[in-house]
C-alpha cells in the first residue's frame, strides 16, 4: 500500500508527524509532497528537524503568490506526481490552499482521498479556511474528525458516509512531546517574570485591513504597558505592518521570528495567557491549560469557547479580557484521548 501525503504550511508540517511515525510502525510506505507553499526556513524546515519527519520525496516549491495561483500551480506540478505514484490513498491535512489542492487533483484522478481535520466549520464562509474545508470535505473519501462537532456538522451536510470521530493528532503530538518542550527562545528574551501574554497573529481579516490591524496593534501596545507581549510574527504580518507603516506600534512588544513546535510549546507553558488567531495556538493553549483569547468573530473549535476554556475576542475587549478576566476553565478530553494517530491507521488498514 502506499500513501500520497501533501503537506506545505507551517500547521500541516506538525499534523503530519503522528500520522508519519504511524505508518513507519505499521511498515506502510508513506511519500511525501512539500508544495513549498510556506518556504521561510522557521515556517517549515525547522519543524521537519524538530519534530522528526522524514525529508520530504518532493518538493514542488510554489512560493507565494495569489490563490488562484498558489491552487493552481500545487495542481499541476502534484498531478505529475500522482500520476507517476498511482498512490492507493492520497492524504491532506486541515485548510489551507494545499490542502484545497491536494484534494482536487486527488478527486480528478479517481484516488481515494482522506481529510485528516475533516468537519470543521466557522465564519466567516468566505475566509480562505472555510471554502478549502468544505470544498475539501465535499469530495473526500474518508473524512476524520477531531470533534464529535465536527461529525454532527458533516452529518447535517448530508455527509454520513465514512466519517470518523477519531479525536486531534495535534493532541496526540502535544502529549507526545510535552516533555521535550524547549525553553531557550523564552530564557533568551530575558523575561523577568513568567507574566506575559504570548501573542500570534496572521489571519488575513486580521492583518490585511489597515484600519483593522491598526486597532489591533493600538490594544496590545496597552496590555504591553501592564504585561509584557511576546510575539513571534509571521512573515505575511510583518510585510502588512510594514507595507502600512504600523512599525511604531509593536516596537514596545518583544518581536521574535517564527519560533519552532518545541519552544512554542515552552513559551506556551510559561504564559499568563495567550492571543492567537491560529487555529493550531488556540488548542496548545487549552492543551497547556492555559486561556486563549481567540482574536476571531467565530472560531472551527468551538467547543473551547462552549467549555469557557478560551474566549473570543476582538481589538475592543482585549484589554480587558486579558488583564481583568482571570477565571480559567479546563475540560479534559474534549479532542480524543492522544491516541488519534492510531486509529486513523486502523481504519485505513480495515478499508
Ligand atoms: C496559511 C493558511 C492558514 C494557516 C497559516 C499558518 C491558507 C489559505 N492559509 O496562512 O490557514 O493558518 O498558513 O501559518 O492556506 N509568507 C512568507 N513566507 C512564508 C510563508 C508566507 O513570506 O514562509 C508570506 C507571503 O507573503 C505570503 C503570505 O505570507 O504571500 C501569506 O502566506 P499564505 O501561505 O498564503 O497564507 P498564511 O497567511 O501563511
Amino acid at each position: 500500500m502506499i500513501i500520497l501525503s501533501l503537506i506545505g504550511t507551517r500547521p500541516q508540517y506538525i499534523k503530519e508527524t503522528i500520522l508519519n511515525e504511524e505508518f513507519k510502525k505499521c511498515g506502510i510506505r508513506e511519500i511525501i509532497v512539500d508544495s513549498g507553499q510556506h518556504y521561510d526556513p522557521n515556517m517549515s524546515e525547522i519543524f521537519l528537524k524538530t519534530l522528526n519527519i522524514k525529508k520530504p520525496d518532493y518538493n514542488l516549491n510554489i512560493g507565494s503568490g495569489t490563490h488562484a495561483e498558489t491552487i493552481g500551480k500545487i495542481m499541476v506540478n502534484f498531478e505529475k506526481i500522482v500520476e507517476k505514484i498511482r498512490p492507493n490513498l492520497i492524504l491532506v491535512y486541515g485548510d489551507t490552499n494545499t490542502t484545497l489542492a491536494g484534494a482536487i487533483v486527488a478527486s480528478k484522478m479517481k484516488i481515494k482521498l482522506a481529510h485528516i481535520e475533516a468537519g470543521m466549520r466557522s465564519l466567516p464562509k468566505n475566509a480562505p479556511e472555510e471554502i478549502n474545508r468544505v470544498m475539501t470535505d465535499r469530495i473526500s473519501d474518508y473524512l476524520f474528525c477531531p470533534s464529535q462537532s465536527a461529525v454532527n456538522n458533516l452529518n447535517k451536510e448530508n455527509i454520513i458516509n465514512n466519517v470518523y470521530f477519531v479525536g486531534d493528532v495535534m493532541y496526540d503530538l502535544y502529549l507526545k512531546m510535552k516533555k521535550k518542550a524547549s525553553y531557550e527562545v523564552f530564557n533568551k528574551l530575558e523575561i523577568k517574570r513568567e507574566n506575559f501574554v504570548l501573542l500570534t497573529l496572521h489571519r488575513d481579516y486580521n492583518v490585511d485591513d489597515e484600519k483593522k490591524l491598526k486597532k489591533i496593534l493600538v490594544s496590545l501596545g496597552k496590555i504591553n504597558k501592564e504585561m509584557p507581549i511576546i510575539f513571534p510574527i509571521h512573515p505575511r504580518t510583518r510585510k502588512r505592518i510594514l507595507e502600512f507603516g504600523l512599525n511604531k506600534y509593536i516596537d514596545n512588544l518583544l518581536v521574535i521570528e517564527p519560533v519552532d513546535y518545541l519552544n512554542m510549546m515552552g513559551l506556551v507553558e510559561k504564559s499568563f495567557k495567550v492571543i492567537t488567531d491560529s487555529g493550531g495556538l488556540q488548542k496548545e493553549a487549552y492543551f497547556a491549560k492555559k486561556r486563549a483569547i481567540v482574536l476571531m468573530q467565530d472560531t472551527a473549535w468551538k467547543e473551547l469557547i462552549e467549555n469557557k476554556c478560551n474566549k473570543l475576542g476582538n481589538e475592543n475587549t482585549l484589554l480587558e479580557d486579558v488583564l481583568k478576566e482571570e477565571k480559567n476553565f479546563y475540560e479534559p478530553n474534549i479532542y480524543g484521548d492522544g491516541k488519534s494517530g492510531k486509529k486513523i491507521i486502523n481504519i485505513l488498514l480495515k478499508n
